[in-house]
């Protein structure tokens, strides 16, 4: 194996270079302190910085203006699917999901767990989940909108997300956070685990609208409340140090050496075309998703039998291609083509498809 392969895994994900370096560089003696991130107090100073920027940059990153928090959490995306009903969805209304694959279904499982209303108003579950629903039957006297902007399994996304009006969209952008810009005034929320587009698992990046907050109902247990950690500017108790350190570093990393939302989202267009190009040229591969509803960051495609997958996974991996196995519950091939994978990183693997092919033509 090479020392740095091509990572395609769907996350944790590959990092940045940069900053897997930064991070080396600094790990011993943190900024003079004479300690590593790891070791430093929640409530010193250098922590204190990383955090504060961190949190700038989301601001900067995604345009938020004022009336946005922005939280570091814990418990995964999955802790999203239970504390945003269990904050935002009071028991005489109901809330509209939109059921777009298993991240989209777990998160409707755990509103209903807690004997919430739920009303699924659109699902591509009668296509195996390879499309985004078109003309939703929104309620317009609906709690909020669940949609979940990119899924990861299925490699589907929104290409632009649905007209709610005055309902409030609550987005799990998990996969695809900072890889496009959009305008967040219609998102009453967004979530995101980090180990995709942000940095190592372990934080969640949480974005909550200023207003919603009024809906926090007193009598829920003190960390799962989203007021306790918008009070507290997420320290309340001890945060997920590295993984916000890391984050901040990919965040300047994004700002700095790419150049902001704009061009990433350039970037990532431009891999995804090379990529879905390659699957498209003759009937060797085969898109799984619907061609309107394509992700950017999860390319989903199968071959033509199971053992010929298998082989394409095998031989991908003894050239430093590594993470291309579809998920457990679907089979088939995925490349997650991540901020943090370059141009030249999806070149080698259409190059290889190609030779691939050619050597079975
Ligand atoms: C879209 C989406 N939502 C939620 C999750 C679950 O995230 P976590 O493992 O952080 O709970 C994932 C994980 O891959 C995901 O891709």
């Amino acid at each position: 194996m090479k020392e740095r392969v091509y990572n395609f895994g769907p996350g944790p994900a590959v990092l940045p270079l940069p900053v897997l370096k930064e991070i080396q560089a600094e790990f011993l003696n943190f900024k003079g302190s004479g300690m590593s991130i790891t070791e430093v107090s929640h409530r010193s100073k250098w922590f204190d910085s990383v955090a504060e920027d961190a949190t700038a940059r989301v601001r900067r990153l995604l345009k938020l203006d004022e009336r946005f928090h922005v939280l570091f959490l814990q418990g995964g995306a999955s802790m999203q699917f239970c504390m945003v009903p269990m904050n935002l969805l009071p028991d005489n209304q109901s809330a509209d999901y939109v059921n777009t694959g298993i991240w989209s279904t777990k998160a409707i499982k755990e509103a209903r767990l807690q004997r919430k209303t739920v009303d699924v108003i659109a699902s591509s579950e009668d296509k195996n989940f390879s499309y985004i629903p078109k003309d939703l039957p929104f309620n317009h006297d609906a709690a909020y909108v669940h949609v979940t902007s990119n899924n990861t399994i299925k490699g589907t996304q929104w290409a632009a997300f649905p007209d709610t009006g005055d309902v409030p969209l609550i987005c799990d952008m998990s996969s695809d956070i900072m890889s496009r810009s959009f305008d967040a005034s219609p998102f009453g929320l967004i979530y995101a685990g980090a180990q995709k587009n942000l940095g190592p698992a372990g934080a969640t990046l949480v974005i909550i609208r200023h207003d919603m907050l009024e809906r926090v109902p007193g009598d829920l247990p003190t960390m799962l409340k989203y007021t306790t950690f918008v009070d507290h500017n997420s320290m309340f108790n001890t945060p997920p140090c590295f993984a916000v350190y890391a984050i901040q570093l990919v965040l300047k990393w994004l700002e700095e050496t790419i150049g902001g939302i704009e061009r990433i989202a350039e970037l990532n267009r431009k891999k995804a075309d090379l990529l879905y190009a390659m699957i498209d040229r003759s009937g060797f591969y085969a898109g799984a998703a619907e061609k309107d509803s394509r992700s950017v960051m999860n390319v989903t495609f199968r071959l033509s039998t199971e053992e010929l997958e298998k082989q394409f996974i095998r031989e991908a991996l003894e050239h430093g291609l590594v993470g291309l196995k579809g998920h457990r519950s679907v089979g088939g091939c995925r490349a997650s083509i991540y901020n943090a994978i370059g141009l030249e990183g999806v070149q080698a693997l259409v190059d290889f498809m190609n030779d691939f092919e050619q050597s079975r033509g």
